[in-house]
Parts: C-alpha cells; structure tokens; sequence
C-alpha cells in the first residue's frame, strides 16, 4: 500500500493534480496496486484566512509519507516569497529533499522552439542542488533604508552538501546508461570560493566512476550551449541557484512550462514531484491548463515509490498522445480541454 500525500496548492494546481490523480487511479487497477491518498491543504487561500503556511506538525506528518505529490504554490494576493518561502522551500528544507531533479526531453520537435534540433537533441537531465547555496537565505541588510545601505546575501556550500549532490549525479549517470557523461555548471572564473569548492569536489569523485566521461561549463555558456547545442547534454549537476535559472529555459527547450516536471528528492527519505510552471493564476478554473507537466510528475513519483512499470506507461502514453494529438502543449491551444488531455493519457495506457 503507497501512502501518497497529496499539496494541490494554488491557482491551477489543484486541476492538474486532478488530472494527475485520475491518471494514477487508472494506472494502479491495470499494475495492480494499492495506495490510499491524504490531501493537505496548503496555499494562499489558508494563508490568507489564517496567516498558516504548513506547519510543523504537518510537516512531521509529511515525513511519514511515502512520497508527495504537489500542484503549484502561488498566490496574486500575497506578497511574494512568503508562500513559497513558507511551504515550498519550507518543505524541501525540512524534508532534506537535497536533490531536485528535473529532466528535459523533447516528446516531439513541433513543440521545440529550436531550429533544427529533433527528439534525440533534447534529451537531457539537470540534477539540481536543493539544500543549499543562495537559498540557504543567509545575509544581511548594513544601513537598511539609507544611502549607504548594503544587502548581502551569502551563497553556502558545504563540503557535505556539494558531495552528496555530485555523488548522486554520478550515480544517476550510470544509471541512466546514455551518453554517460556529466557536465559540472558553474562560474568557476567569478565565483572563487564556491564554485572551486564544487569543481574539487566534482574531480575527486569522478576518479571513482571512470565509466563516465566528464565536461566542465559556465553557467552563461551552459545558456548559450542549451540553445545552440543541447545534444551536447546527458546529465548536468549544478548549484541552487543556477539549477533553477537553467531549468526554466530547459523547460521552454523541451517544449513550454506545460510539459516541464521535476522531482525534490531525498535518497533516504521522502520524495515530492511538481510540474515547475507556476500556480498561473490567469488561467485558474478554466479548464485549459495543460496538464501533462503533472502527469509527467506523477510518472516520476511512480518510478521513486518502484512502481517502474506503471511510471514507464504513464510517460509512455503521455509521448504518444504529445506526438500524435496535442495541436500546442501551451495553456488553452492544445485542441483539448485540462480534462479530456487527463482522458487522452487514461485512454493511452498499455
Ligand atoms: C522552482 C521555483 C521555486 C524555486 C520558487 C517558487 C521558490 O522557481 O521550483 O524552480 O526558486 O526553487
Ligand atoms: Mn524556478
């Protein structure tokens, strides 16, 4: 029995999820197994009644799981930062999901904004550091509100942190079996400190998997290459910061935010998969969100809980219906509604 909790969150979120859900009640009776489900209700609606973002006693429950499945945190009228500070960041820090994985694959090169490039030149994988660097949130404010004010804001890496980060990735590396080769993305010529620190780390480890080729890239160039050359890619393993920056044009890449999912994985705990667009609030209610961004998230949360079989047919219908149905994979131009693409995927299964 999979014990799945479920943060529909705001805006689209909880449509999407419904589609994810829907999905995953069809996958379950033809695989042949058992979860029940607990829905925790986070987001602007409570925050903005309560004050509450998620709490620690909801947060310990969430440990308890066997994996998370969350729509979108966001809400136009709360200030920014504070639900995705308070229940986001919130939850990947407090869980240790110091892995954030998120895949880019093109499922058809209609969708590609790129010249040129076809199904196999998109097919990538960034793993993201989760725990720590700019997101750590330490800094300061010297003479906050003068002329002369400062604000600083620290960037924090740790030799443990890093390590197990770029040991993961070269585990995903092999296990992923394709071009085996690993790109570390950073900035070693400005930032001296930390990045010398992961390109250490990233050269040591690499003397223990000598199966996998390795490259080095800056993360302006890594920009530069994702349009240019995104064959060049198998897996990238970066900071923080530059993981989140990177991921957002490698969902564009591999055909728009409606197709974009990732996962915030502890190895050793409790897992949450999300599609990375955001709550997109304009288009709540509607019925036109795409989303297949979180039935791809789905398939990875059914891979993390080992039930491979059903994770390989739910990408596998969504490929097909992506290469032979969807006229866009954009919100409201996809030739069908939210719920009938959560059809289209049902109907599709093998
Ligand atoms: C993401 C998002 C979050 C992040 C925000 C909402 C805090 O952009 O998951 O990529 O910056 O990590
Ligand atoms: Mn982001």
């Amino acid at each position: 029995m999979h014990n799945i909790a479920i943060i529909p969150g705001d805006g689209t979120g909880p449509e999407v999820v419904a589609e994810g859900l829907k999905v995953l009640e069809a996958v379950s009776k033809m695989y042949n197994f058992e979860y029940k489900t607990k829905t925790f209700n986070c987001g602007g609606e409570r925050y903005l009644k309560t004050k509450e973002t998620i709490n620690d006693a909801e947060i310990e429950e969430l440990k308890t799981f066997d994996a998370i499945y969350l729509g979108a945190i966001g809400h136009p009228d709360v200030k920014p930062g504070i639900l995705e500070e308070g229940i986001l960041l919130k939850t990947r820090f407090a869980l240790d999901q110091y892995i954030n994985l998120r895949p880019v694959t093109l499922y058809n090169k209609e969708f590609c904004p790129l010249k040129d490039k076809n199904e196999e030149d998109v097919d990538f994988v960034v793993v993201r550091e989760n725990s720590e660097g700019l997101y750590k949130g330490m800094g300061e404010f010297r003479n906050k509100g003068t002329l002369d004010e400062v604000a600083i804001q620290t960037s924090y890496n740790t030799r443990k942190g890093v390590e197990r980060c770029v040991r993961y990735a070269f585990e995903y590396t092999r296990k992923r079996n394709k071009r085996k080769n690993l790109t570390l993305c950073g900035k070693t010529n400005v930032l001296t400190y930390a990045f010398d620190l992961w390109q250490r780390v990233f050269d040591e480890v690499a003397k223990e998997y000598t199966d996998i080729t390795t490259d080095y890239a800056h993360v302006d160039a890594t920009t530069m290459w994702f349009v240019k050359n995104p064959e060049w890619f198998d897996v990238i393993v970066t900071d923080n910061m530059f993981g989140d920056i990177i991921t957002d044009l490698g969902a564009m890449v591999q055909g728009g935010m409606g197709i974009a999912a990732g996962g915030n994985i502890n190895p050793e705990g409790v897992s949450m998969f999300e599609p990375i667009g955001g709550s997109a609030p304009k288009y709540t209610r509607k019925n036109v969100i795409n989303p297949l961004a979180a039935i791809c998230a789905l398939s990875m949360l059914l891979e993390n809980i080992k039930e491979e079989k059903a994770a390989q047919a739910v990408e596998a219908a969504v490929i097909s219906i992506v290469k032979t149905k969807l006229k866009s994979l954009g919100a409201g131009k996809m030739g069908y509604s939210t719920a009938e693409i959560g059809d289209l995927v049902i109907d599709h299964l093998k």
